[in-house]
């Protein structure tokens, strides 16, 4: 009977009332056990061993059939079964923000040519951004007007100062240009992109915090035909073949002479052939080798600083730079 019965047993509930039939105080099988005692003396034995038997098999048949239960139930929990072979359906993957690609792009012309990356922090010291950099105390740069200074208690234990200077957000990356030479002796060819920050207003073409990339060389000899070629090569390698720079005088503290960094290129569209500025650059003023230790009658070099955010908006033709920290997935979509 038990035999027959448990193949159609599909829930616990009814497989523990069946069993209870069987098993249980009123059960058949328990009433046959129970009938022993009526059994004659000679056919006990006999009867003892048919019924063990029986109990055994019974069992057997029980924690089959419990098995089967607890695996259904199992499959039922998890539901339908995956195949992990099938095609993924269309779920969206991340990309690269265009300023991220604009630089990676912006550090592969200048490696190729045998440019590091160097960092730096982005909190600063009044120090590392302004006097090293030969920055006169009266400064524009140095009003609070310009730069976002830290309050005067501020701690900051990861940056250290280096006399009593205040802490400030570092609003350019030339910071990395002292840090660099101070850690490592000339020749030295280095890029730093990098965050900074500055207190303006924003709008299309402006923003409190943007990036730039820094370019400092220095070694022997080193003149003004070398930072424009160096820097023909670059506009090249971003905007295209036929793209070249020019340099206007202009002022740096940091740099002598100084120069505003202008491009023409043949490959932009509406923006081709007219000069567009991109940045500032120069020849290292001597005054910033001596404040980090380089002889500057042995040494000489070139700097310049340019936009990452400028350099994208060119190259993609983007017209407010707002639109790089939206995050809105219209705009970013079109980088993917
Ligand atoms: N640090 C300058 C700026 O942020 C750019 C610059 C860098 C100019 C290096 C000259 C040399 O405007």
């Amino acid at each position: 009977e038990v035999e027959s019965a448990v193949p159609a047993l599909e829930k616990r509930a009814a497989f523990e009332a069946f069993k209870a039939t069987i098993s249980g105080p009123n059960g058949k099988l328990t009433a046959a056990m129970k009938g022993m005692k009526d059994v004659p003396k000679e056919d006990k034995p006999a009867m003892g061993k048919l019924l063990n038997e029986t109990k055994q098999q019974i069992e057997a048949l029980y924690a089959a059939t419990l098995e089967r239960i607890e695996a259904a139930e199992t499959a039922e929990k998890l539901g339908p079964p995956i195949d992990p072979t099938l095609p993924c359906p269309d779920i969206a993957s991340g990309s690269l923000h265009p300023l991220t690609q604009t630089r990676r792009l912006m550090e592969a012309a200048f490696r190729k040519v045998g440019f590091t990356v160097a960092e730096g922090p982005e909190l600063e010291t009044e120090w590392f951004c302004f006097d090293a950099l030969n920055t006169p105390e009266d400064h524009p740069a140095r009003d609070a007007q310009d730069t976002l200074f830290l309050p005067e208690a501020a701690a900051v234990d990861n940056v250290t100062k280096h006399g009593s200077e205040r802490y400030l957000m570092r609003s350019h990356t030339s910071t990395v240009q002292i840090r660099a030479m101070m850690k490592e002796e000339p020749p030295l060819r280095i890029i730093s992109p990098g965050r900074v920050f500055r207190r303006d207003t924003t709008d299309a073409t402006h923003s409190a915090n943007f990036h730039q990339m820094e370019g400092l060389y220095v070694d022997k000899n080193v003149t003004v035909v070398d930072l424009k070629a160096i820097l023909d090569y670059f506009v090249a390698e971003i905007f295209g073949k036929g793209s070249t720079v020019r340099l206007r005088p202009s002022f740096f503290p940091f740099t002598e002479p100084s120069f505003e960094l202008d491009m023409k290129t043949p490959n932009l569209g509406k923006l081709s052939n007219q000069w567009i500025e991109l940045g500032g650059c120069g020849m290292v003023d001597p005054n910033v080798f001596r404040h980090v230790g380089y002889d500057p009658e042995k040494w000489t070099g070139y700097a310049f600083g340019m936009g990452i955010e400028r350099i994208a908006m060119i190259v993609h033709g983007i017209d407010d730079i707002r639109y790089f920290y939206q995050n809105d997935l219209r705009f970013l979509q079109q980088f993917a």
